[in-house]
């Protein structure tokens, strides 16, 4: 709920209110428990302050895992999403049969093509996500960006 409350954050997040929320963290914990993989809380090092949500998400209708970074506005500009994105790559491809990871991003979100691209994300193709016109950008377990 803490992530919808910004005009910022919200072009990208929907801002959920207290039911959606607990709902999303039910499907959360499922993806979790059946994929061993899902969401997580990104916290800052010292003192704990939510500073957004990251990790890795299992997208059925594309049969493709995502690497996904959403940063609360006031967290933006310090390397958050980078640092919590490079760790989820690392973390996935070590311990995941994943030949590839993707970022599915709508082509004016620059921030977040140069967070992709900084972890050495390519662009694979063209997509649409929940009817919105994205740019698949992946890493292959393979690329020496992912060692
Ligand atoms: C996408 C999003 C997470 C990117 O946030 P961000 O702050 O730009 O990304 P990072 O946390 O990696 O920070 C990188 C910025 O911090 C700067 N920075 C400072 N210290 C840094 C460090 N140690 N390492 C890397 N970058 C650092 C970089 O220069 C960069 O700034 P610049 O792009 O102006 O040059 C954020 O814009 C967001 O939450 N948007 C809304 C949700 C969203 O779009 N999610 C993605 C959906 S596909």
């Amino acid at each position: 709920m803490a992530l919808g409350s910004d005009p910022d954050e919200t072009r990208i997040v929907i801002n959920l209110d207290h039911p959606s929320a607990e709902e999303r963290i039910c499907l959360a914990q499922r993806e979790w428990s059946q994929r061993g993989y899902g969401m997580m809380a990104i916290l800052e090092r010292d003192g704990r302050r939510f500073l957004g949500r990251g990790g890795l998400k299992y997208w059925t209708r594309f049969g493709e895992t995502e690497v996904g970074w959403v940063l609360r506005r006031d967290a933006w500009g310090h390397g958050y999403a980078t640092e919590a994105g490079r760790a989820c790559v690392e973390w996935g491809f070590a311990n995941f049969t994943l030949p590839y990871l993707t970022a599915m991003i709508q082509p004016a979100n620059q921030r977040s093509i140069r967070v992709a691209e900084r972890l050495g994300l390519a662009p694979l193709r063209r997509d649409v996500l929940d009817g919105d016109p994205v740019i698949v950008y992946a890493l292959e377990r393979t690329s020496p960006a992912a060692e």
